[in-house]
């Protein structure tokens, strides 16, 4: 792989706009796509807060706060991806979609460049083959938010070349990121862990083992985890959660990752987390209190 100079980013929602954030802080010249500029601009005034909130809590200056703004640079246009070294796709997590977007990028993009998904629960082999550059193809998954989380998981499906590999690894150190190797099985290393005790403290809630906020002091003080379960399964999403949930049960066919019936009725009726303003907490207030589920 030669060196990265450029980036292209692939969506601009909550994860892509986190990692165009941090590919231009960490130096590198970042586009960041969107089809439509509603969004464009929403993703950008997000990443502008952030921006703003480090050089207040004085973990960058003012200059360097101007200089990644200067190499952040949005756009609706595919082809202004053409020059970029490395790809980086988050738009949302359906399979045909993705499908759909990388083989569009394929025909534009410089042939040497690297794609890379950061897919939570799909199939990179499924991605990889949607282009022709298969051995230049690989997973990189980030964690949200995304500027604040050390982690990433590079991920290696059959077709990835060992260029294409440790050339990702390269990459994800030169982003101040802990790079941690995963071969392509649905929920890599993290989600495959990490879905099911969400999933097992949304069944307890359902089960009336406890309360909402009792679930989530449980693991925060007797676990020493940043968030209760609750509150992290809002902060992901529910819908996202249940969507992962849904890939990782078509995967693995095991009953562990299947949706409990509360969180498919809490995304039917819209409740997706903290992004809708309600979940297992209501965020209309602040600090946020207990929602009322009428369990
Ligand atoms: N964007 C950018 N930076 C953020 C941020 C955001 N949305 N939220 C917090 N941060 C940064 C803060 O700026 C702060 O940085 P500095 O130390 O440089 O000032 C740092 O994170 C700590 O933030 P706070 O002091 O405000 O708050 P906190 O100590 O309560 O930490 C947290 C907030 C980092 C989100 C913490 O609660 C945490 O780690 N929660 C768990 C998050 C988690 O598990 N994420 C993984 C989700 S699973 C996933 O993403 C994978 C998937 O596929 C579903």
């Amino acid at each position: 792989m030669s060196e990265v100079r450029k980036v292209g980013v692939l969506g601009c929602g909550l994860m892509g706009g986190g990692i165009a954030q941090v590919c231009a802080t960490a130096g590198f010249e970042t586009v960041v796509r969107e089809a439509d500029s509603g969004p464009l601009e929403r993703g950008m005034a997000s990443i502008n807060r952030s921006l703003d909130g480090a050089v207040r809590r004085e973990r960058i200056s003012a200059e360097d706060r101007e200089a990644i703004g200067a190499r952040l640079h949005p756009t609706t246009n595919l082809e202004d991806l053409a020059e970029c070294d490395i790809v980086i796709e988050a738009v949302t997590e359906d399979l045909a979609l993705k499908q759909q977007v990388w083989a569009d990028v394929d025909g534009i993009v410089q042939p040497g460049a690297i794609f890379a998904s950061n897919t939570s629960s799909l199939t990179i082999a499924a991605m990889a083959s949607s282009t022709g550059r298969a051995d230049r193809f690989v997973g990189l998954h980030f964690f949200n938010p995304a500027p604040a989380m050390r982690l990433v998981e590079v991920v290696r499906t059959v077709t990835t070349s060992d260029e294409t590999f440790e050339g990702t690894m390269e990459f994800a150190r030169a982003l101040g990121k802990e790079p941690i190797a995963a071969k392509d099985h649905s929920g890599f290393i993290v989600n495959l862990l990490l879905i099911p005790y969400l999933l097992d403290a949304i069944r307890a809630v359902e089960r009336g083992v406890a309360s909402i906020e009792d679930i989530d002091a449980g693991m925060r003080l007797g676990a020493a985890h940043p968030m209760g379960p609750l509150t992290l399964a809002d902060f992901i999403g529910l819908d996202t959660l249940n969507s992962i949930a849904e890939n990782l049960l078509a995967e693995h066919h095991e009953p562990r990752y299947g949706s409990p019936p509360l969180l498919r009725r809490m995304v039917l009726a819209g409740m997706y987390g903290r992004k809708s303003g309600m979940g297992f907490y209501d965020y209309s207030a602040d600090p946020p209190t207990v929602a009322q589920l009428g369990l």
